[in-house]
């Protein structure tokens, strides 16, 4: 975050701050109907729009420095191998063998010096062409040039990597990103050093496992073991880009700032800073780590989570460095996420069977998570625009006609 939206965004916080209020969010109570968790056609429409018609953060960047190196999709849903060629180029391919569909790389290998599908060897080179077919006299006048592995978009941005889905999809990511990514590129996530990354399937929606990020109501509550402290009477400040969102909450000690000149200011000491990146990360900044959280629907009520947090590796030399990395690692990701929020939100997807809400109801603070579901319907709609209204999942004001 440059230096001058870290004042601005200060200057908000603190005036929210005084007023004990966090920004306005959508400024009606709403609700939401909970079968967009539960129902199965919603996901395959998620699946047909909102997981196919925009670039998705696959990874960070160091995990594909060198020639050789790749980076894995977590999801078997969109299986995806991006690779940094001996040419330094960078590319993505599906994880597809042309021959029978076998998964060809499988994270076992340390560096690829080419693609080798194990099911009959079919080689491939770093760049996708079909280079050799093992007993290729089976296959007469088979054309090798019509069998390269399918080629995604990929590119890196901010010290992070993004896929899209779509073979031949034009990535604009200064433009998609627009402030959240400069926010991103300040930060210097170039310069990070992967700690550690947690795969874990979690029985709840997605979209229900990335909502619990996005209001700090439950903060004083949920959390009131853990964080609830280093928030108290904490305020959200917030900006939207596209479907994009970021929070800044500010912390328990944000007064201490008017104590100090703003021109050394820096937000992270008086804030925590979050980025729902759309549509299935969401971002956390910290003055030293970040923790990058993405979510992966399996099924309606099925999500891979996975977790990795980087960290800047001057602050964390030594053994001593090691051993506080994995107390934060312990703290964030078990006693937070896991014990806390995801606990929460499991036990909410398994509510919903017996029918106990019709709808979930959100008040002001809650504004978010109806800004969040609005862009992804908005996507849903504008990638299958003959949808009828009703078959939306379907924001609805309280007592008011729904949002467009
Ligand atoms: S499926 Fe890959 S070589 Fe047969
Ligand atoms: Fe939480």
């Amino acid at each position: 975050m440059k230096h001058e939206v870290q004042v601005e965004t200060m200057r908000t916080l603190l005036s929210l701050r005084e007023r004990q209020r966090n920004q306005d969010m959508l400024d009606e109570v709403v609700q939401l109907p909970v079968r967009i968790y539960t129902d199965a056609d919603i996901l395959r429409q998620e699946m047909a729009t909102v997981f196919r018609h925009y670039p998705m953060l696959a990874g960070h960047a160091s995990h594909v420095r060198e020639a050789g190196s790749y980076l894995l999709s977590d999801w078997a849903k969109f299986p995806y191998v991006v690779v940094r060629g001996q040419d330094g180029r960078l590319r993505a391919f599906l994880n597809t063998c042309r021959h029978r569909g076998a998964r060809i790389v499988s994270g076992k290998e340390e560096r690829l010096k080419a693609f080798v599908c194990p099911f009959h060897g079919w080689t491939y080179g770093l760049d996708g062409n079909l280079r050799s077919v093992t007993r290729s006299h089976n296959f007469p006048g088979l054309d090798c040039k019509q069998y390269g592995l399918h080629e995604l978009p990929v590119i890196e941005h901010a010290g992070l990597i993004w896929i899209h889905p779509t073979p031949g999809a034009r990535m604009d990511l200064p433009a998609y990103l627009g402030p959240i990514g400069e926010d991103l590129q300040h930060f210097g996530l170039d310069d990070l050093v992967s700690y550690r990354k947690n795969t874990v399937i979690k029985h709840a929606n997605w979209k229900l496992l990335i909502k619990t990020y996005l209001e700090g109501y439950h903060v004083p509550f949920l959390h009131r073991e853990t964080l609830s402290r280093a928030f108290h009477r904490g305020v959200i400040a917030h900006l939207e880009h596209g479907l994009h969102i970021r929070l800044a909450a500010a912390r328990t000690n944000v007064l201490d700032a008017l104590q100090v000149d703003s021109a050394s200011w820096r937000i992270l000491d008086y804030a925590s800073v979050y980025y729902s990146l759309f549509p299935h990360t969401f971002f956390i900044m910290h003055p030293d780590y970040v923790s990058i959280n993405s979510f992966y629907p399996e099924a309606p009520d099925c999500t891979i989570w996975t977790h990795e947090m980087l960290y800047r590796a001057t602050e964390f030399k030594g053994e001593e460095g090691q051993a506080a990395l994995a107390k934060r690692f312990a703290y964030t990701n078990d006693a937070v996420f896991d014990n806390e929020d995801f606990a929460v939100a499991e036990h909410v997807q398994s509510g919903l069977l017996y029918g106990a809400n019709e709808f979930h109801t959100l008040g002001l603070e809650e504004g978010l998570l109806a800004v969040f579901q609005q862009n992804i319907e908005r996507a849903m709609m504008q990638h299958k625009p003959s949808l009828p209204a009703g078959e939306r999942g379907g924001v609805r004001s309280h007592g008011l006609p729904e949002l467009s």
